[in-house]
């Protein structure tokens, strides 16, 4: 049987979280430690399918609205993860890249994702990014402002700015587009997630929610996006 390839770059929006845990009479943090194990779970098994890039939706610029306590326990799941990361690096050889303004983050957690993220650069059996405080509207204000300081500063002309060039001024820089976007919980949402990288990915959207999503339902949204005709926008 022909063997079909599996996508470059998949990305993931990490939804369901919250319902998990209040189906199950928890609180929603114990949604999110599910999550975090679902994360796990899902990262081995790309690496095993030779996936190139895992990209996922871990915190949006607009989850600050959440409780403290909420919030304080995705950054500490986060932390956690870095810190095993770290400490297994040798063994697993997963490089890490972070998109999102990191500055709003708490020192300790910038120092990790800096460290992870240095440490790791070797490494290329698998990238894994993570978008912490991300938003796609931000991540175009942001390279926004650094290409018109960049004109200001004498580098460019307005004229020079090609997709290109804007593409390098974003947080995904040197990273292919995604080709396959996968949202569980049966929302059918972008919320923000990378709005210039998804121009032509194939969305997959799916009724589970993140922590019951399994290695079999990756496999189920592959099999989706390779039945799909790409024609980006030809014929
Ligand atoms: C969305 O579900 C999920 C988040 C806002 C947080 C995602 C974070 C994790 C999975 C843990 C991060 C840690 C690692 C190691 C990846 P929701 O809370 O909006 O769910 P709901 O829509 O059901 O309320």
């Amino acid at each position: 049987m022909e063997q079909k390839p599996v996508p470059r770059h998949i990305a993931i929006i990490m939804d369901g979280n919250g319902r998990w845990a209040k189906k199950r009479g928890l609180p929603r943090t114990a949604g999110h430690a599910a999550g975090a194990e679902t994360f796990r779970r899902i990262a081995n098994y790309c690496r095993t399918l030779g996936v190139e890039y895992l990209t996922v939706y871990a915190f949006s610029t607009e989850n600050w609205k959440r409780s403290e306590e909420e919030v304080g326990a995705i950054m500490k799941l986060l932390g956690n993860y870095l810190k095993e990361a770290l400490r297994d690096m040798e063994k697993n050889h997963v490089r890490f890249r972070f998109f999102g303004d990191l500055t709003r983050l708490s020192p300790k957690l910038q120092q990790l994702c800096a460290e992870a993220e240095n440490k790791s650069a070797v490494f290329g059996d698998v990238q894994v990014n993570f978008c912490l405080n991300y938003g796609g509207r931000d991540e175009l204000v942001k390279a926004s402002q650094a290409f018109a300081r960049d004109v200001a500063g004498g580098k460019y002309t307005p004229e020079d700015l090609t997709e290109e060039l804007l593409a390098s001024y974003l947080y995904s820089q040197n990273v292919p587009d995604p080709e396959l976007i996968i949202r569980p919980s049966g929302e059918m949402r972008t919320s923000n997630f990378l709005l210039w990288q998804s121009a032509y990915s194939e969305y997959v959207f799916m009724d589970v929610l993140w922590p019951d999503f399994s290695p079999e339902d990756l496999d189920q949204a592959i099999a989706e996006y390779n039945g799909r005709n790409r024609r980006f926008g030809g014929v």
